[in-house]
């Protein structure tokens, strides 16, 4: 028996194969879970469909997260078809590329908004959605960055952003807790994606986490994947409001 058996998912940020949704819905899938997939617009549509095609059994819906209307036609379909669902994956973070590239103090008011908006308001709009899915309780999983802890050459906006989505899971945690959902957050090291590419010098960074890490090795999908399906699953119950470090140990080290 799968971790997930019968239980119904949404996973949303699958743009591709590098996606880390992707290799969260990997595992997912062969842990036994009923996957739903979201995808942002029709740039992306594509891809998504055939990754859910080769698992097979998964719907895809599209919701830019940026629109309540969207979100409100996402979590309408999703009830009309499941009814129910267990967990929720979000997967999803967008910056504007100059906000990324130009020194943090250049951020201008509405890349801030952009960036603070799509990347961890949208937690909160999607987990009010979720939890009226979520009638036998369930578990909603966020994907953060240690750039909200520390400085983080080149990830500037996004670092605030990760730092209000972290503090967003806790609060969103202790108002979901007493209906049996769980909010927690997966802090992944560094993995070469779409969204990875706009960060300056992302290789360089890869190449420091393996020589410093303790374990002296990046992460990759399945390590993700893994996680994620434990903290969907009921192994992980006494679990919420948590960042957990999926990070070959690199935000433990000091000099
Ligand atoms: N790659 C890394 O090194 C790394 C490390 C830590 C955390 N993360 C986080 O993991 C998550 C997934 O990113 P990824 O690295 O897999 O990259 P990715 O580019 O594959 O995924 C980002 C997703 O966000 C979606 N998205 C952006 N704006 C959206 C919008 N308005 N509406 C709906 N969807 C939108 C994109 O379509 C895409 O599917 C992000 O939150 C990212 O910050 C990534």
């Amino acid at each position: 028996m799968g971790l997930l058996d019968k239980k119904n998912i949404v996973i949303m940020g699958v743009r591709n194969k590098w996606s880390i949704a992707w290799g969260i819905a990997q595992i997912a899938h062969d842990e036994g879970a009923n996957l739903i997939f979201t995808y942002q617009g029709d740039r992306e549509r594509k891809s998504a469909e055939e990754l859910a095609a080769e698992l097979g059994n998964t719907e895809i819906f599209q919701c830019d997260i940026s629109s309540d209307e969207q979100i409100d036609a996402l979590f309408e379909e999703i009830k009309t078809k499941y009814g129910t669902i267990h967990g929720l994956v979000h997967a999803i973070a967008h910056a504007n590329t100059e906000d990324l590239q130009n020194d943090f103090v250049y951020t201008t008011r509405s890349g801030f908004a952009h960036a603070l908006d799509v990347s961890a308001y949208s937690l909160v709009a999607v987990s009010r959605r979720a939890k009226d899915l979520m009638t036998e309780g369930g578990s909603i999983i966020t994907l953060t960055y240690m750039g909200s802890e520390k400085v983080m050459g080149g990830y500037n906006v996004m670092g605030v952003a990760k730092a209000a989505l972290e503090a967003s899971v806790r609060y969103l945690a202790a108002d979901l807790g007493p209906s049996g959902i769980r909010v927690n957050a997966i802090s992944a090291g560094p993995i070469k994606t779409l969204s990875a590419k706009g960060v300056k010098d992302f290789n360089s960074i890869l190449e420091i986490v393996e020589k410093k890490a303790p374990m002296r090795r990046g992460i990759d999908r399945e390590d993700l994947g893994h996680t994620a399906a434990f903290l969907l699953s009921n192994h992980s119950r006494g679990i919420t409001g948590e960042v957990v470090h999926v990070d070959s140990g690199f935000n433990i080290m000091g000099i």
